[in-house]
């Protein structure tokens, strides 16, 4: 796992670039700690509702970013940034620990109201973003929202959006990759009624997986380096703040949620060992359960996806191990799947029954048509392109904190569809990118590869392993392809971000808004 190394940059050039644009970030409304409502009764989506006599019918919670130590390795302790995350009014089950430097699990139902409470205890400005719920633009932590040491924000939104693995993080212009890595980020689990209804494993077999890679000075300390083309690179990979994680199960089914929470790093999922082959069975990705389970050869997992997996052992005798790890593939961005990694092995201690078996049927989606597009015969079109000594651009420009290019000011609740051309650059510069929209879930249409030769041979090491069915927010996106979705834009009217998921990338300027209106 050695770090690619061309065209180093500091993250700092971008800010010398920009200095005088963003002399404004920051004076938005939160900095003054004054409340930032999302206007939840002004929504023009239907509100769910909870029963007022419901004990998940609204709560109140607190978050807090605090530099904290933790023992991630043997020797110093590291330190890390760290969310706390306490429930002020609401059910206590909401809030529950990961250990590591990670913030808790938020566990929420759809329909709830949800008032947050974000205090800033760091020596820089943050803003929390809430990645894949569908909330109003001032509460989607928009970088033009960022709030400075000392300061706090109150949000208010209404849970709109369907069971599923969602998470925070911040979200700060230049600054989310850095502070990512010192430790911040966490799971937001929706839950739902439809989901609820289903057998699927539960409590101790809802086993919640982030995958984070890191790097260390020699006192232990994180590291934070990285490099225009290929971003970050860590050189330990952790599962919820561990290396080599180590599970004992017995033989049942388990229900993985797995968060590809890493700034760069692109995983290959696979299970290895085990007295018999387990499959990799697909039920659920970044917008919840898909509407019928799927089996892949492997799973692709970028930067900022989330993918759950359905994981037989029923038939593991007892005494084998079951090890999910990350294997090898190309053309994604050099270093990216030239190693296997082992993420974590399940030991098989004890034969017990089970009674869960596989549903045919896990959720209801309507699929979207094309021809239901109010622009079904001219998608919207961003472009990748890179700019030699500024880094990656999306549809052709570099971020800028409150501007739009007039193909950037969308329909808000329109269908339309959108395609994003990741052009086959020439190498070192070819590298595939996680392409990520703020506000509503979107459905994948299709794929088009026009990268031949080399580009192609790569391509035929992940492609079949991009799980494009059901709900998403995020993308992988390999070199010489075209990724054809479709976006019923969000009903809050206001600025939202679409960026690259990786996080240097999106740090140097691969972001861009769109504007609902
Ligand atoms: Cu998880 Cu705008 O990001
Ligand atoms: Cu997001
Ligand atoms: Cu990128």
């Amino acid at each position: 796992m050695k770090r690619p190394s061309q065209e180093q940059v500091a993250l700092s050039r971008r800010e010398l670039l920009r200095r005088s644009a963003a002399a404004g970030v920051g004076l938005g409304v939160g900095v003054l700690g004054g409340p930032l409502l999302g206007s939840v009764a002004a929504s023009p989506r239907k509100r769910l509702e909870l029963r007022e006599t419901d004990p998940w019918h609204s709560a109140s919670l607190e978050f807090t970013l605090s530099p904290d130590s933790e023992q991630v390795l043997a020797g110093p302790p590291t330190t890390v940034w760290r969310y706390g995350v306490t429930v002020r009014q609401g059910p206590a089950e909401m809030v529950s620990p990961v250990g590591s430097w990670l913030g808790p699990i938020v566990r929420a139902k759809r329909g709830q109201t949800i008032r947050i409470r974000t205090v800033n205890n760091l020596a820089e400005p943050t803003i929390t973003h809430y990645h894949g719920l569908d909330v109003p633009d001032t509460v989607d932590g928009h970088p033009r929202f960022a709030f400075g040491p000392g300061q706090s924000q109150d949000v208010v939104f209404s849970v709109l959006n369907r069971a599923g693995t969602y998470w925070y993080h911040p979200h700060p212009d230049m600054r989310t990759g850095a502070q990512v890595n010192m430790g911040l980020a966490g799971l937001f689990i929706v839950e739902d009624d439809e989901e609820q209804v289903l057998a699927l494993p539960r409590g101790e077999r809802d086993i919640p997986l982030v995958i984070q890679d890191r790097r260390f000075d020699p006192d232990n300390q994180f590291l934070y380096t990285a490099d225009m083309v290929n971003g970050f690179w860590g050189t330990n990979v952790f599962v919820n703040g561990v290396q080599n994680m180590v599970r004992q199960v017995g033989t049942r089914v388990h229900r993985l949620r797995i968060l590809n929470g890493s700034a760069s790093r692109i995983y290959k999922l696979q299970f290895t060992g085990g007295s018999s082959p387990v499959p990799m069975v697909v039920i659920g990705n970044d917008g919840g359960l898909l509407a019928e389970p799927r089996t892949y050869p492997y799973v692709m997992l970028a930067p900022g996806e989330r993918v759950e997996l359905w994981a037989d052992l029923r038939n593991q005798t007892v005494g084998s191990s079951v090890t999910l790890r990350s294997t090898t593939f190309s053309g994604a961005g050099s270093g990216q799947g030239s190693a296997n990694i082992n993420l974590v092995r399940f030991d098989v201690t004890r034969q017990e029954p089970e009674s869960l078996t596989l549903p045919s049927t896990l959720s209801r989606i309507d699929p979207y048509r094309l021809a239901d597009a109010v622009n079904q015969s001219n998608p919207r079109t961003y472009p990748i392109s890179f700019m030699a000594g500024m880094g990656y651009h999306l549809n052709n420009a570099m971020f800028e904190m409150e501007a739009t290019a007039a193909n950037e000011v969308v329909p808000a609740g329109a269908l339309e569809v959108v395609d994003l051309v990741n052009p086959a650059l020439p190498v070192p510069r070819s590298t595939a990118h996680p392409m990520h929209w703020h506000g509503r879930q979107f459905q994948i249409l299709s794929r088009t590869m026009n990268g031949t030769g080399a580009y192609l041979t790569n391509y035929n090491t992940v492609k079949d392993g991009l799980v494009d069915a059901g709900w998403k927010d995020t993308f992988l996106i390999m070199p010489g392809e075209t990724v054809r979705f479709l976006m019923k834009w969000t009903d809050y009217k206001g600025l939202f971000v679409y960026h690259c998921h990786n996080l240097p990338h999106e740090d140097m300027g691969m972001m861009r808004n769109y504007r609902t209106v």
